[in-house]
């Protein structure tokens, strides 16, 4: 328990309290369509972004993209399924920076992301693929929980440190995979499309995972929380944006650069006295 003389001063100013200036930040994923948004946002308030990447066709683009905007990105060739290339980079960018404050992972498997025939990707879970199973959680789970371990390790020894953790609205309801039916939704170009059952059970570890971890390491001063989002548009096609709309009480699904202020408030110091908390941002979807 913290001794009341050691309470921390009164708040300050809200622009403080949404200060990142100075913070080195690292963005799993972040070359990613949400993932740049998120290191975007990040530097617009002052931190320094590192995105931890695959080198997937050309992996320093997003970081030049957002270096261009905002003046600051670094990019570090990183599996997030392999503990030996997250410590290499972790420790390349303690090297250059001296300490991670804040780790945001947002590295997933999607679609987009996977090898994967989209037949096989979105196959019905009675023949599913257990390749599929296992990337998906190798990634989305156990990725995360590797950079957490890694990065969290360092943060626990400095007693402070911020995570965040991205699930998903489909991580705390089950799919509605009536949203899918093919005479509605036409497919994820072409093919019948549907949330293949690893990705909303990975997101329910995730967001179960950071509660773990809030309430282990709070007495060392990290904070950990899940961010969950709903979908995204992102080209789809009429007929599944209707379906989904349709459940959404606000009527739609999100844009793209819609979560920036939601990663700076769980990043930065507004967020001070939260830990182990979802935030779920999904237009009300999972009110219903
Ligand atoms: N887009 C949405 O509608 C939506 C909704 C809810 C949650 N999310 C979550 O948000 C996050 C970002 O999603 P997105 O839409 O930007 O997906 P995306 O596929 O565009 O980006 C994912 C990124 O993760 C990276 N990645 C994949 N495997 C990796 C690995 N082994 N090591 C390092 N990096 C790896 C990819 O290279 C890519 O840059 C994911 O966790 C996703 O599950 C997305």
């Amino acid at each position: 328990m913290i001794k009341i003389s050691d309470y921390p001063q009164a708040p300050r100013s809200v622009k403080q309290q949404f200060d990142l200036s100075g913070r080195i930040a690292v963005v799993t994923g972040g070359a990613g369509f949400l993932g740049r948004q998120f290191a975007e946002a990040l530097a617009e308030m002052g931190a320094l972004p590192v995105i931890f990447d695959l080198a997937v066709t050309q992996p320093g683009q997003a970081a030049e993209a957002v270096r261009e905007a905002f003046g600051t990105c670094e990019f570090e060739e990183v599996d997030v399924t392999s503990e030996e290339s997250i410590s290499a980079a972790t420790n390349r960018v303690l090297e250059r920076h001296g300490r991670i404050d804040i780790l945001l992972n947002a590295a997933g498997l999607t679609k987009y992301g996977c090898d994967a025939e989209p037949e096989v990707f979105f196959a019905p879970f009675e023949t599913s693929s257990q390749e599929v199973w296992d990337a998906g959680l190798k990634v989305n789970l156990t990725g995360l929980m590797l950079c957490c371990k890694v990065i969290g390790a360092d943060m626990t020894t400095r007693r402070q440190g911020v995570i965040i953790n991205v699930g998903s609205d489909i991580g705390v309801i089950s799919p509605d995979q009536r949203i899918y039916e093919p005479d509605e939704a036409t497919g994820f170009p072409g093919v019948p499309f549907n949330s293949p059952t690893f990705y909303a059970v990975s997101k329910a570890g995730v967001i179960h995972l950071t509660k773990v971890l809030a309430t282990q390491w709070a007495p060392q001063g990290v904070r950990v929380n899940a961010f969950s989002p709903a979908g995204v548009y992102r080209g789809h096609d009429e007929g599944f944006v209707r379906q989904l709309s349709s459940r959404i009480p606000l009527g739609r699904m999100a844009v793209v650069n819609e979560f920036k202020g939601a990663i700076c408030f769980l990043a930065s110091d507004a967020s001070s006295f939260m830990t182990g908390h979802n935030l779920v941002m999904d237009g009300g979807r999972t009110v219903w």
